[in-house]
């Protein structure tokens, strides 16, 4: 099977005045389509850094990511920004909303930005509001929502588009361990019914147990 995302040599380094801080290092790894993975490592190891370049929000300082032999870093912006809205959807670990927005605006914001009609971006949101449990809460304001309302509608904004690959940044980060829960089963259930392919950042030990591989982040390296 052709792997849906593939790093080869991946190496991220940061500069800052004199030093410069080399958090990934000469990573080779592939994830294949429908597989859920897991990220774990300690604070500060380069968990958010690896699923940024991945969703092709940063680049990598050297090697390549190929997501089925396509290299999105070679395209220009403009394309990029396509493929990322075609193939990724992001949950980050501070959830990015945007706060003045209501529940179900946040999730369509992307559809409409994609120029899909303004109905089938509003019945696409309300639909997948449904699914994550939050659709009584479509017309609050971010800002009015709890913690885990809120991530659970930076989930459905991720799913709006219906993309290949869902990378988490600690989607339950934040929220209590009953609450963390529900996301999971959530997650994992997204992953059954729509062969969605997951990678999730997690420190909680009992989710990262829960998706079908694990890989450790420490000292720039990744062991399955
Ligand atoms: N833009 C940046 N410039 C310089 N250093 C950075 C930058 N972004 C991240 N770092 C450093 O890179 C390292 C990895 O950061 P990253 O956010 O990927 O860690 P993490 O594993 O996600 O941590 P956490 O579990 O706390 O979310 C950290 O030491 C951080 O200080
Ligand atoms: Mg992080």
């Amino acid at each position: 099977m052709t792997p849906l995302i593939r790093a080869e040599g991946l190496s991220k380094s940061y500069k800052t005045g004199e030093t410069t801080l080399e958090v990934l290092s000469d990573l080779h790894f592939s994830i294949l389509p429908g597989e859920t993975a897991a990220v774990v490592g300690v604070s500060g190891v380069g968990k958010s850094t690896l699923l940024h370049i991945l969703g092709t929000i940063d680049r990598p300082t050297s090697g390549r990511v190929l997501f089925e032999d396509r290299d999105p870093f070679g395209l220009n912006s403009a394309d990029l920004a396509r493929f990322r809205n075609e193939t990724i959807g992001f949950v980050f670990q501070f959830h990015h909303l945007l706060p003045e927005f209501s529940a179900v605006e946040n999730v369509m914001m992307p559809a409409l930005i994609r120029r899909l009609p303004r109905r089938e971006a509003r019945e696409r949101a309300e639909a997948l509001l449904e699914e994550v449990g939050v659709s009584n809460r479509r017309g609050h304001r971010v800002g009015q929502l709890s913690g885990g309302e809120a991530q659970r509608v930076a989930i459905a904004r991720a799913l709006v588009l219906e993309p290949r690959v869902l990378l988490a940044d600690e989607p339950t980060g934040n929220l209590d361990p009953r609450t963390a829960g529900t996301i999971q089963d959530l997650i994992l259930g997204l992953n059954l019914r729509k062969k969605l392919t997951i990678l999730m950042a997690t420190h909680n030990e009992k989710m990262a147990a829960g998706m079908g591989r694990q890989l450790h982040l420490s000292d720039g390296k990744l062991n399955p």
